[in-house]
């Protein structure tokens, strides 16, 4: 397969999950114009998310990375943004302070538009209508008209994308994100929830260090590390000629990158190695996810990491592992040692989300104890195998949702009603995820302090 690759050689495969565009008159101009668009992230950022993700491919490191399911038109606003990013923060704040490795911190966001289905129809009652494909393909309401794909909708993502990147970036570099703030990252609601106290314990040791180092001397002031992080964005790259056209060359290196996000994954539906989502992605040097689901078989997966990783650089593929909480020790042992047997340099990504989805009271739910039981798992395993369990993906909201079952509050099957705000699938909301973040500690933690007494013995 030495063809060579063009940002548009793609076209010339087999693909899958493409939306049925009645004008492509209109779409190629749409495709046209935001090619003359300019990009949304530069090749050197991707660049560095690659270098920090060679460090966990390593075993140095953890990967967090987390969003919606799918990004709607209807809830982009700063609240939302801000809400994401407070409680995404602190699940890092977390993971970095408890398990005392550096956090590479990545969103489903700025992007993270186009779903892929499992049928390309969707029933109520008597009446058939193409199924919803994410905003940036057609609308959500149950109506013929709002099914039909537009691709002026492919516009309005790009340019809420360049808004929530730029909200992103100030927060990031602007001081929100400084630590001694981390008292204020609480949101509202999580204030009265089991985890506010863990967490005040925590923000505390962090404001008494702080406060220490300012003794000494080392402030946010002079230590820009304590006001700023470096927050990366990412998305699945399942539209490819919205992709297509915001791919450019890095006038510094030569090389072609997608510019629509610092990293971009291929789902577990799309991931056919002769096919075009794998082609587009392997000509690109960005970093890059591939969803690994219980149909990957090791050839398979061996096959695919020689096409999209041929040189084996560290950082450039990560792993999402996603199997369900029942069939992670069935698949993930035998992935792993294929790869550690072929020295193949990867992140392994655990997303404890995907495989675990059930229906409930007529609504799409995961029950927390399964998303934590696969977490547990995927630790446990790689623990077993001397391999690192590099990372976590999630979806996750900063509202108040009730959209996942369980988790400290216990939120019933009856409570799903209450707060069900997903486009798609549902999320872990801030409470939840704060719960996750501090289970990951704790397990991070113990397996550094594991190969201490390794080292000691
Ligand atoms: C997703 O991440 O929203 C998704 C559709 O995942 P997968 O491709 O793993 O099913
Ligand atoms: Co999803």
């Amino acid at each position: 397969m030495a063809q060579t690759w063009t940002p548009n050689s793609w076209r010339q495969k087999p693909i899958q999950q493409v939306p049925d565009y009645p004008d492509l008159t209109a779409l190629e101009a749409v495709e046209g114009r935001l090619a003359k668009f300019p990009p949304l992230v530069f090749a050197g950022e991707a660049r560095r998310l690659k270098s920090a993700l060679a460090n966990v491919a390593e075993g140095r490191g953890f990967l967090l990375q987390g969003g919606d399911c799918a990004e709607s038109f209807a809830e982009h606003g700063a609240d939302t943004i801000r809400d994401f990013f407070r409680a995404f923060l602190q699940m890092a704040v977390v993971l970095t302070f408890g398990a005392q490795q550096p956090v590479v911190k990545v969103g489903r966001i700025a992007g993270q538009f186009a779903k892929p289905r499992s049928s390309g129809v969707e029933k109520q009652g008597d009446v058939t209508l193409p199924s919803y494909r994410g905003d940036i393909i057609n609308g959500i309401e149950f109506t013929e008209q709002a099914r039909v794909p537009n691709p002026e909708r492919q516009i309005m993502a790009y340019r809420q994308s360049a808004a929530t990147l730029n909200l992103l970036r100030a927060f990031a570099m602007g001081g929100y994100a400084n630590l001694e703030n981390v008292h204020q990252w609480m949101l509202g609601f999580v204030k009265d929830s089991p985890q506010a106290e863990r967490y005040r314990k925590l923000a505390d040791r962090i404001s008494e260090t702080m406060d220490f180092m300012k003794a000494i001397g080392i402030t946010s002031e002079n230590h820009p590390s304590l006001r700023e992080t470096d927050f990366f964005t990412s998305h699945e790259a399942l539209l490819l000629g919205f992709e297509q056209a915001l791919t450019r060359v890095d006038s510094t290196s030569g090389d072609w990158y997608a510019t629509s996000g610092h990293m971009i994954w291929i789902g577990d539906r799309t991931r056919q190695p002769d096919h075009a989502h794998v082609e587009y992605c392997r000509g690109i040097k960005n970093p890059l996810g591939l969803k690994c689901g219980p149909s990957l078989t090791a050839d398979g997966l061996l096959e695919l990491i020689d096409l999209l990783n041929p040189a084996n650089e560290a950082g450039r593929l990560t792993l999402i592992c996603r199997f369900g909480h029942d069939k992670v020790a069935e698949h993930l042992p035998r992935l792993i040692r294929a790869v550690e047997r072929e020295g193949k340099k990867v992140v392994w990504s655990c997303d404890p989300m995907h495989g675990n989805t059930i229906t409930l009271n007529n609504y799409k739910t995961r029950p927390f104890e399964r998303i934590l039981s696969e977490v547990e798992s995927f630790f446990q395993i790689h623990r077993a195998e001397g391999s690192h369990p590099g990372g976590i993906h999630i979806e996750m909201t900063g509202n108040d949702v009730t959209e996942c079952t369980g988790g400290a509050r216990a939120l019933s099957g009856d409570d799903l009603a209450d707060r069900y705000h997903t486009h798609c699938d549902p999320r872990l909301n801030a409470d939840q995820a704060l719960e996750l973040a501090f289970l990951l500690a704790e397990r991070m933690k113990g397996g550094r302090d594991e190969k201490k007494m390794v080292v000691n013995a």
